[in-house]
């Protein structure tokens, strides 16, 4: 190494100041700066620099008439090296501030710098438009986080946690944590196992989430609760959702959930409005659950566009096209200005659908006809009678130019399918608003759904939830109709929290146990402890939790909680930077009694 690149020690340097401080007023201060070199630009005699740290960029340069010596040594500088740097702030020369940068009116002028470290040329570069594959930033993530872009998620993160607990201890709110090794919390998700070394065979499960814990709180009269926690689910892995994540999770005794959406909304308000000077629009609007299946086909609507769907089943009772005589659900979406798509578009999002369950994807073009009128355009249209078409035009008004979506089926699988195809088809006509945000509370969920792979009724929420009055008897003769007493925050399509009122009594737990085709024995197995808990004076209670990571994701404008996640999980579930899940010696596993099946020891 040459002498250039000695490394100097700190020797007691100290920051005056991070590289996004400095501004016009600061001029001809004396200032000590320490960060990464960010790029080297050499100009005849004089070398810059953008020092870098979590804040932002300043332009530091090497100038002989202020110090040759260090102009020298400059040379060797490369990206990524570590630098402390003295000197003092002059004004950049005529012509050469930049407007997009907070320091964009000065520099500084070198003095004196230590070199405090060197870099390996990293694999990529450390720039907001990276074009890098994620797989290389996620194996370097700690080089992935230096991006300025990144490094603010977590300025950005940290005010919102910040925010929160300032609220809610002012609401008299406890933080109080729970186990995370532990039994299973049901929250409808695989649970990740921990294999005991001290009680052979047996597992602690990871928490879905803290719901049991927080209710037995209550129970306690600890009356107010919250946590910021890890929450682990063993679910196929999506762009908002990772294997391990992080709720705002609370729970509140003698409250409903008139007061629980209140306390939760104005945190929520007070949340974007800290943490990202946005102003939410209050009070949120309320829709019921079966209006926003209806109309937006999905529980959570982003209601940033209109694009309604349409039931149209009754038109084609009795219809010479099978297809949709036949279905259970027809349902219709009117695309205004959609006509313009190609084949090509078509045959895309006909794919898109079949991620959902459909079996094609029906639709119509209207044209401008020759002698006036409309000209339907499409491969099926053939198949529709006069009365048909007339109760469609009708019902739907198209226009020319527009495209007429068409999903019959299984009820589902239509709202799903076309609800999501709403969505696409939202971004894909530039219908939404990208600073606007809708927030919605969706309410009066159904208690239970039919889970056809399992041929068995679910809780939509979880089975700690409280029915709405008057509805155990549509609960007994109609299980699918009964609807609970459980809400869902949901912003600009995203579900960003869940919660409800709980059964506070033993014997309707007990009784909500058995709807789930869960006995007696496998009730007090799994959850003997809160049965027990509920006949000693459980007070009424309800509760709710946000996913933290969804809502920084969204307040960052960000595309996935990756990158509001310090060291996120792959889609596959795996680090790749740790390199974990990983295998574990044969020493480890005997002592958590643990034998390998032949396919999974190679
Ligand atoms: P729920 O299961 O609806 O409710 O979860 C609450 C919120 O957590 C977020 N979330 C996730 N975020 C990232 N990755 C995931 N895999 C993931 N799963 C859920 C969502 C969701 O709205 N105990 C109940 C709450 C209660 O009843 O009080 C619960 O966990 O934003
Ligand atoms: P087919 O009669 O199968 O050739 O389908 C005619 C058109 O209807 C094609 O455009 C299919 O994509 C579409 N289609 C088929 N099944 C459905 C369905 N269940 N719902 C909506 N459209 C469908």
């Amino acid at each position: 190494m040459s002498d250039a690149r000695r490394i100097d020690d700190l020797g007691g340097w100290r920051r005056s100041h991070r590289n996004n401080d400095l501004r016009a007023s600061d001029i001809g201060t004396e200032v000590c700066l320490m960060g990464w070199v960010q790029y080297r630009r050499d100009h005849g005699g004089l070398i810059f620099i953008d020092l870098r740290d979590r804040e932002g960029l300043t332009q530091v340069v090497f100038d002989p008439d202020v110090d040759r010596e260090s102009l020298d040594r400059a040379h060797a500088l490369r990206s990524e090296f570590v630098l402390a740097i003295k000197g003092v702030v002059r004004a950049r020369p005529e012509g050469m501030t930049n407007a997009n940068l907070g320091t964009g009116d000065v520099e500084v002028a070198v003095r004196e710098f230590k070199l405090l470290n060197t870099a390996k040329t990293p694999p990529f570069e450390i720039e907001n438009r990276s074009e890098a594959g994620e797989t290389i930033r996620l194996t370097n993530r700690y080089l992935d986080l230096r991006r300025p872009k990144l490094a603010n998620n977590f300025i950005v993160r940290n005010r919102a946690a910040q925010a929160v607990r300032r609220y809610l201890d002012e609401e008299g709110f406890l933080e109080v944590e729970t186990p995370i090794l532990t039994k299973s919390t049901p929250e409808g998700a695989r649970d990740f196992l921990v294999p005991s070394r001290l009680s052979d065979g047996e597992f602690y499960a990871l928490p879905q989430s803290p719901q049991l814990f927080k209710q037995l709180l209550m129970v306690s009269g600890l009356d107010r609760y919250y946590q910021l926690c890890k929450c682990f689910r063993d679910e196929d892995l999506r762009a908002d959702r990772q294997p391990e994540f992080t709720q705002i999770d609370m729970e509140m005794s003698f409250a409903d959930e008139a007061q629980v959406m209140d306390v939760a909304e104005r945190m929520i308000v007070r949340l974007f409005k800290e943490a990202g000077g946005i102003d939410l629009p209050t009070p949120f609007p309320r829709m019921p659950h079966a209006e926003a299946v209806g109309k937006y086909g999905l529980d959570k609507p982003d209601l940033r566009f209109g694009l309604p769907l349409t039931e149209v089943s009754d038109v084609f009772q009795g219809s010479g096209f099978k297809v949709f005589a036949k279905a259970e659900l027809v349902k219709a979406m009117l695309v205004s200005g959609g006509g313009e798509l190609t084949r090509k578009e078509i045959d895309d999002l006909t794919e898109y659908v079949k991620i959902y369950g459909a079996q094609g994807l029906a639709w119509i073009k209207f044209k401008e006809a020759e002698g006036g009128g409309l000209e339907w355009q499409s491969p099926i249209v053939k198949f529709f009678s006069e009365d048909e078409k007339a109760a469609l035009a009708e019902r739907l008004d198209p226009k020319a130019g527009d495209i007429l979506f068409f999903q019959a089926g299984a009820a589902t699988m239509v709202n799903e399918a076309l609800g999501h195809l709403r969505v696409k088809m939202g971004e894909r006509m530039g219908l939404i608003d990208h600073s606007q945000y809708s927030p919605v509370w969706i309410t009066d969920f159904p208690m239970l759904e039919w889970n056809s792979d399992e041929k068995r009724w679910t809780a939509v929420h979880h089975p700690f939830t409280a029915l709405q009055e008057g509805q155990e008897d549509v609960l007994r003769n109609d299980p699918g109709k009964a609807l609970s007493r459980a809400y869902d925050m949901v912003l600009n399509g995203f579900e960003i929290g869940g919660g409800s009122v709980r059964v506070h009594n033993a014997d309707t737990q007990s009784r909500m146990l058995e709807h789930l085709g869960i006995g007696e024995e496998e009730a007090r197995a799994k959850f003997g402890f809160l049965l027990d808990a509920l006949e000693y004076g459980a007070p009424p209670h309800a509760g709710i939790a946000f996913g933290f990571d969804r809502l920084i994701m969204i307040l960052c404008g960000g595309e996935s909680i990756r990158d509001v996640i310090a060291f996120p999980k792959t889609q596959k579930g795996t680090c790749l930077m740790t390199g974990s899940p990983s295998a574990v010696g044969a020493k480890q596993l005997r002592e958590l009694h643990i034998k390998l099946r032949e396919k999974a020891k190679q």
